[in-house]
């Protein structure tokens, strides 16, 4: 036996039992002919006193960082206590130790401040495991999974396995493809999602099914999306919206509470994705805090009757707000004050390529209710002071103003929104705030192939009194310039997304389930009969024996511990992540491989 504890275990109370520890030395002191080490474990770091007898040992092999050491001892109580640690209380007299094994110098000091880089951390990733910090997140990823799984167990749920080795499953990602040895010329494709197979399952009869399962996607990488990740994926029969929206509602509030200690008991709000668009500019909205949008100018109606507010600024040969389709504006708390400077440095931040705005207008509303704009030659006092109440300024208080086209205007006011949300410090990593975005439009324009795509994915079902237009009407599009006005643009699905924090952590649909109708979407989708019975012919098919009515969610496991843990990068929370080229650069993959891999595979490189 190399322990009796652990390096976490020992306190006061243990005083004078004879132990056994072992683990990783994490310091070296020296004070006269007596030694002190840290001895660090997966549990915490106690204090081991080597004294005077020890020394000619200790010299014969001296202890450096990273030495994994067993030591034998007894438990005493320290003369100076160390309220930080639990085991701060006592320190280990040791009576003989075994070098284990030695450690190279690490490349980078393991404690919570390391001095690695990013690289560095990732090329040594099993030494940055050891680090607190990062065993933190992964402990927390344990207990969400944990939490995850209970929940959904006590609700009846099943864990089932589906395949890796596949046919593409369209989520609007590339595939991952794997050649096949045994079937020359043919891949697979790894799993976006398991979407087919847990409705498949559904069909086969297992009615409520759960997998934490990885994904695998082909795409941009950015903070929070990785090539390979994980779902928290679901799926129920005989269930509407609502009935999911609750189930799963009540999931993520019991991970709040078992992972968090926080009692989520409000209802979770609720907007459409129209609403979210037109107050927010955004369909995951960070509801902690307010600073709505103005909508002065827009490409479309919230619900079809309330208009943009144009008439605040109407009669002005301001041309830039008048050939502008869409005109929104913030009100942005307390920073009337903000000097020229300021102002100057905001607008260069809106200007970026990455926000693409021309310019940007404001209001000052001053404490003693004067406003001053920089675009006071254009509107009477009047007009800027109602455009900034309209706005919800107050007197302190700052409107600004963007305007260009719908869609790049309309995220730019919401990038706006989170980077002064970001800058005020509303967006706080301890406050937690839930939000469901229902209604999605079921189809995307693609500007690339002039036909709709589905913007969840083929198998959503559409709201049922909208199946009708789906159905009456034919999906040519033969005015690209103005999809938005075919009947297929103002379709809506049964489709929802969990937000949290103005991050999407869920999404998912109810879906189709005859035959007619999934027909219909991929024709919809501009897939002929034959491509749509080569691709998912066994899904058509499976829908002819019985289908039951279904609909389900898939979490990102990932996305979630990030946000719980307060970070913005779901990589702290992975154990052997991928950097931001898709490689990981500890083991060196993606590499090459041999020619005689490449024969077997009948694969011919260009
Ligand atoms: P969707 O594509 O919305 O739905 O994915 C579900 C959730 O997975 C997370 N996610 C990612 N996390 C990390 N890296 C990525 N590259 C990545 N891509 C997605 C997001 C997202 O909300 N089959 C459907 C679900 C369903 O309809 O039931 C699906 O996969 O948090």
């Amino acid at each position: 036996m190399y322990r009796t504890h652990t390096c976490g275990e020992l306190r006061i109370a243990d005083k004078g039992k004879e132990i056994s520890l072992a683990g990783w030395v994490q310091t070296v002191r020296k004070f006269g002919a007596i030694t002190f080490v840290d001895l660090r474990d997966r549990y915490g770091i106690t204090q081991l006193v080597f004294s005077e007898s020890l020394n000619s040992q200790l010299d014969a092999q001296p202890l450096g960082r990273e030495f994994v050491l067993q030591i034998n001892g007894t438990v005493l109580e320290r003369s100076n206590k160390n309220a930080n640690i639990p085991t701060g209380e006592i320190e280990i007299g040791v009576s003989s130790f075994v070098i284990l094994n030695k450690s190279a110098v690490p490349p980078f000091t393991i404690q919570d401040d390391t001095d690695g880089g990013d690289d560095l951390r990732m090329k040594y990733r099993y030494l940055d495991l050891r680090r607190n910090a990062v065993k933190k997140n992964l402990e927390l990823r344990y207990a969400v999974n944990r939490a995850a799984r209970n929940y959904l167990h006590e609700n009846n749920f099943m864990d089932i396995e589906t395949p890796f080795l596949i046919k593409s499953t369209p989520e609007g990602a590339r595939d991952f493809v794997v050649p096949s040895r045994m079937n020359p010329g043919q891949f697979y494709a790894l799993p976006q999602s398991p979407q087919t197979f847990k409705q498949l399952l559904m069909v086969s009869g297992y009615d409520r099914y759960y997998q934490v399962v990885k994904c695998f996607r082909d795409e941009d990488l950015r903070a929070d999306r990785q090539p390979e990740f994980t779902q928290i994926d679901c799926e129920m029969s005989f269930v509407k919206q609502e009935d999911i929206l609750n189930m799963f509602e009540g999931m993520i509030k019991h991970i709040f509470k078992a992972v968090k200690g926080v009692d989520y008991t409000e209802a979770v709000q609720r907007m459409t994705w129209e609403e979210a668009m037109w107050n927010y500019g955004n369909d995951k909205p960070d509801i902690r805090f307010g600073m709505k949008v103005l909508n002065i100018k827009s490409a479309f109606t919230l619900g079809g009757e309330i208009v943009a507010k144009g008439e605040l600024l109407a009669g002005s040969e301001f041309s830039v707000f008048n050939d502008a389709e869409t005109v929104v504006a913030i009100a942005v708390p307390g920073v009337a004050e903000y000097t020229r400077k300021q102002v100057d440095e905001l607008t260069e931040w809106v200007k970026r390529p990455q926000i693409g705005m021309k310019g940007l207008v404001y209001i000052r509303y001053n404490a003693d209710g004067t406003v001053k704009s920089s675009v006071d030659k254009f509107y009477t006092e009047d007009q800027l002071r109602a455009v900034a109440e309209a706005a919800g300024a107050g007197k302190g208080d700052m409107v600004f103003i963007l305007a260009g086209a719908e869609e790049r205007t309309r995220k730019a006011i919401s990038e706006l929104r989170l980077e002064m949300g970001e800058r005020l410090g509303f967006r706080k990593n301890d406050e937690f705030k839930l939000l469901w975005v229902l209604d999605f439009p079921l189809f995307e324009y693609s500007e690339e192939d002039n036909r709709w795509v589905a913007r969840h994915h083929p198998f959503t079902s559409p709201k049922p009194d909208h199946i009708e237009v789906m159905i009456g009407n034919s999906p040519v599009i033969t005015n690209a310039a103005e999809y938005l006005k075919h009947p297929y643009a103002q379709i809506k699905a049964n489709a929802y997304d969990m937000v949290l924090n103005g991050n999407e952590i869920g999404g998912g649909s109810i879906r189709i389930f005859q035959r007619e109708l999934q027909e219909k979407m991929f024709d919809a989708l501009g897939m002929s009969k034959e491509e749509a019975l080569h691709k998912f012919g066994f899904l058509l098919g499976a829908f002819e024996y019985g289908a039951p009515p279904h609909g389900g969610i898939a979490f990102g496991f990932d996305r979630l511990c990030a946000i719980l843990g307060g970070s913005e990068s779901i990589r702290d929370f992975i154990a052997f992540p991928k950097n931001n080229s898709g490689r990981d650069v500890m083991l060196d993959a993606p590499s090459t491989i041999d020619q005689k891999q490449l024969d077997e595979l009948a694969l011919k490189l260009g």
